[in-house]
């Protein structure tokens, strides 16, 4: 265990803050050992995996960080058709869409190139280009900090919704994810379908692409459209898409005709929270530290010598904005320490 420890490389906004301690965790045991410590006993906690999707609004957190960095990738079953595969919490998600993808195994190519790690893929339920962990998911193993038992959550009992599971709900700060288990196919249909990969396929004339050329034709999409974090502090996505009324959208569309959306549930409608806020005039906006990235407005960035309280400062400024011109809330979906 280390004390005052700076998290600037641990947050992917790149803010300087000092954790009062901090563990890195590599197995199993090493999290059985921290439990018996007084830290661990009294202070509160924080279980850090990436930290891409996670805003710190101090400069000092008060308690103890446990960092996940637990490795491992094995294969648990396989069949004719199907190979279940455990991944260890602490591996990277990239990397691990990668391997699955030379292995010729279909499920997660979708979700290809987002930042971060495999246990924190859960927690948001991650998503992108028509496809969700949810779909791969088969279930995970996670130890309860208050009692240090073991758990096995099943797809059904974490609860998966748009950007959501029972790990940010009823369970929060009660689990800590050790691994997953995904259920892979040797042979699926690709899903090509979201607009942005039907266009780009098209130009590069890959209308039936394999596997890994649809793997990375995503990378690809996602570098043309998205921060590298390891140049701009960012966390992706920072708000939600909101979800609105049939009755709401239609009044929207005769105001703009040209509005995108998606269907959602019956009688909803989905509209990219991106659209709204390019509307209402914030694209590429910034300040000396902090501002929404030119290409897609859905990103705040952090550009330097920042603070946490300044992206949430321009989060409310711009709720506020899209709530005044459309009548809508749009909620973070970045979670705020
Ligand atoms: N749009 C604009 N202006 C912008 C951004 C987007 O008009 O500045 C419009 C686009 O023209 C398009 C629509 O909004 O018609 C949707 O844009 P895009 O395809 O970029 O997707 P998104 O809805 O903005 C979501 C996810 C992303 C995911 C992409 C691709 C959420 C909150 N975000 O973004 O996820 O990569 O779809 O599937 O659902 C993340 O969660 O961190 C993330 C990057």
């Amino acid at each position: 265990m280390k004390n005052l420890i700076n998290l600037q490389p641990y947050n992917s906004f790149g803010f300087n803050v000092i954790a009062k301690h901090f563990v890195a965790i590599n197995d199993l045991r090493e999290l059985d050992q921290l439990l018996q410590t007084p830290e661990f006993k009294q202070e509160k906690h924080l279980i850090l995996s990436g930290g891409n999707n996670i805003l710190f609004t101090s400069d000092f957190f008060d308690g103890l960080v446990i960092y996940m960095n637990n490795k491992g990738i094995e294969t648990v079953y396989e069949d004719g058709n199907e190979v279940v595969v455990r991944a260890q919490a602490g591996e990277d998600w990239p990397a691990f869409v990668r391997k699955m993808v030379e292995k010729g195994l279909h499920g997660v190519e979708n979700l290809a190139h987002i930042p971060g790690k495999v246990g924190a893929a859960p927690v948001q339920n991650i998503g992108a280009y028509g496809m969700e962990l949810k779909d791969s998911f088969m279930q995970c193993q996670a130890m309860e900090i208050s009692t240090g038992k073991l758990r096995i959550f099943t797809n059904e009992a974490c609860q998966f919704g748009y950007r959501e599971s029972v790990f940010k709900h009823q369970l929060k700060g009660k689990y800590i994810i050790i691994s997953v288990d995904f259920i892979l196919s040797k042979k699926a249909e690709l899903k090509l379908d979201y607009g942005n990969i039907k266009a780009y396929l098209a130009e590069h004339q890959m209308e039936r692409p394999t596997l890994q050329q649809l793997h990375d034709a995503i990378c690809a999409i996602r570098d043309a459209k998205l921060p590298d974090v390891k140049q701009i502090g960012n966390a992706g996505s920072f708000f939600k898409n909101p979800v609105v009324s049939l009755e709401q959208f239609n009044d929207l569309q005769k105001r703009y005709p040209d509005i995108p959306h998606y269907p959602d549930t019956e009688g909803k409608v989905k509209i990219p929270a991106g659209w709204l806020i390019e509307q209402a005039g914030w694209k590429g906006w910034h300040n000396e530290h902090v501002g929404v990235y030119e290409k897609q407005a859905l990103v705040l960035i952090h550009s330097g010598g920042g603070k946490g309280e300044d992206i949430v400062c321009l989060s409310k400024q711009i709720q506020q904005s899209v709530e005044e011109r459309f009548g809508i809330q749009i909620v973070p979906e970045v979670h705020f320490v």
